[in-house]
């Protein structure tokens, strides 16, 4: 797969209203997960709502190279055939992963309790980025990897049919290395157990649960998580909505937040509380966005976003709620920036290993917009003027999407236009965002 580089695209709406109607693109996390329970479940499994954005892609196609057909009937309409745990064949080639580092992180879980070898590898931003993380507990269940210095891509995954079950106290707050433990104790004989001291994304021990596994959660003695999945479950396909991606709707909340007079209705958004802390840190900033008709479907809850612009303050974010809001920093900042006083964001350490440093991304681009900022460790403070900032920059993205869209939201309400140096990158999640934000009222050239 090739990137398209698409050159500095620019939005200069100096905040014309946007109003509309509309869906975001499917979840990124379901996506995946769907994708890849389907490739171990028994049957075709079928999703509607698919993400269609290169990450997905990615895995999609990794399956395919282990022998789990998948295919397109229509938009975000996909199938998967599974042949069920632990029937995944060896690739007769190199697994890209491109951007994705969901997909190399849950993808070296699936085939560690396989008895083959596979190889990883991704674009410049992916093999920067630690994976360590999941090698050190997937070692522990016996598996052996190769890898570049600082356990990072290109890497082999040694894997092995005799895993042995672990049970894993995850030391950083990340739902990837939870789901690769977990993922890798599906071929696993006896009970799989990671222990999460932060709640991260459930979105794999929901879906496990929809496609039939033995899966518990309790707590320890010292109030966290605990995550149980029972090895070689008979996993069957199951149908799979995929809901919006929150994450992707914070981007045009965020927007119509801050071009005066606008009213938007972002339909059938996932609001899983463990992805949430965004819309809650936004509704204390004084931003006005209602959760209508809120439903459960699969296990997952979803809601209609209505969202009117608002005037905003600046808040405190607590460092406890970096786990529901990991993805949402970048746009959040962003907002900072046009409200009154200073918004203080704490906890922030793992921004930077992100798809770029996102800490130093979200500052030194804030500074090139005219926006005073301070940091200090891993806490970010970001002086909000009460009216909109200079902008008139054209900002570096580093390959990562969510620093690309953040800044093109920055310029639909700046003083001056903002550009990015390169757009290419927010296919990997957000497909057709230009396209969308113009429909509403933006202009992005
Ligand atoms: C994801 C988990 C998060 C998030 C990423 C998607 C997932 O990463 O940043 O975009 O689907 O499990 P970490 O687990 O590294 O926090």
């Amino acid at each position: 797969m090739t990137k398209k580089h698409i050159p500095q695209p620019r939005t200069g709406g100096k905040g014309s209203p946007l109003k509309g109607k509309i869906a975001v693109p499917g979840d990124k996390s379901i996506s995946h997960r769907a994708l890849m329970l389907g490739a171990v479940a028994l049957g075709r499994t079928r999703i509607r709502g698919l993400l269609e954005g290169e990450d997905v892609l990615h895995t999609a196609a990794a399956l395919r190279l282990m022998g789990a057909e998948s295919g397109r009937d229509g938009k975000g309409d996909w199938w998967v055939e599974g042949s069920g745990v632990g029937a995944l064949t060896e690739p007769e080639d190199v697994l890209d992963m491109g951007n994705s580092g969901t997909s190399t992180r849950l993808l070296m879980g699936l085939v560690a309790s396989h008895g083959f070898t596979s190889f990883f590898t991704g674009d410049g931003s992916l093999r920067k980025r630690p994976m360590a993380r999941v090698t050190e507990p997937l070692s522990r269940m016996g598996v052996n990897f190769l890898s570049r210095a600082g356990g990072r891509l290109p890497l082999a995954v040694i894997g092995t049919r005799e895993t042995m079950p672990v049970t894993y106290r995850l030391p950083v707050a990340s739902a990837q290395v939870k789901s690769a433990v977990l993922l890798a104790g599906l071929n696993t004989q006896g009970l799989t157990s990671v222990i999460e001291p932060h709640a991260t994304r459930d979105h794999t021990e929901i879906m496990l649960a929809h496609f039939g596994a033995e899966i518990k959660t309790g707590t320890d003695e010292n109030g966290a998580k605990i995550i149980s999945l029972r090895g070689y479950p008979e996993l069957r396909a199951r149908p799979v909505d995929v809901p919006g991606d929150p994450s992707s709707a914070a981007f045009v909340t965020a927007a119509a937040l801050l071009c005066a007079g606008s009213e938007i209705t972002i339909k059938n958004v996932g609001i899983n509380p463990n992805r949430t802390g965004f819309y809650d840190t936004a509704k204390e900033m004084g931003a006005d966005i209602r959760f209508e008709n809120p439903r459960i479907h699969g296990g997952e809850k979803i809601t209609d976003l209505v969202v009117t612009s608002s005037e905003l303050k600046g808040v405190h974010v607590p460092a406890a709620r970096a786990p529901r809001m990991i993805d949402e920093y970048p746009i959040l900042a962003v907002l900072a920036a046009f409200a009154s006083g200073k918004t203080v964001m704490e906890g922030l350490s793992e921004l930077r290993v992100k798809e770029s440093d996102r800490l130093a991304m979200i500052a030194s681009n804030l500074q090139a917009c005219g926006v005073k900022v301070e940091m200090e460790g891993d806490t970010l403070a970001v002086h909000g003027a009460g009216a909109p900032p200079e902008g008139g920059a054209t900002v570096p993205t580093s390959m990562d999407h969510r620093i690309a869209m953040s800044f093109l939201v920055m310029g639909m309400a700046a003083r001056n236009p903002v550009a990015i140096d390169d757009g290419g990158f927010i296919n990997t999640s957000f497909p057709g965002f230009v396209d969308l934000m113009n429909g509403l009222g933006c202009r992005i050239t």
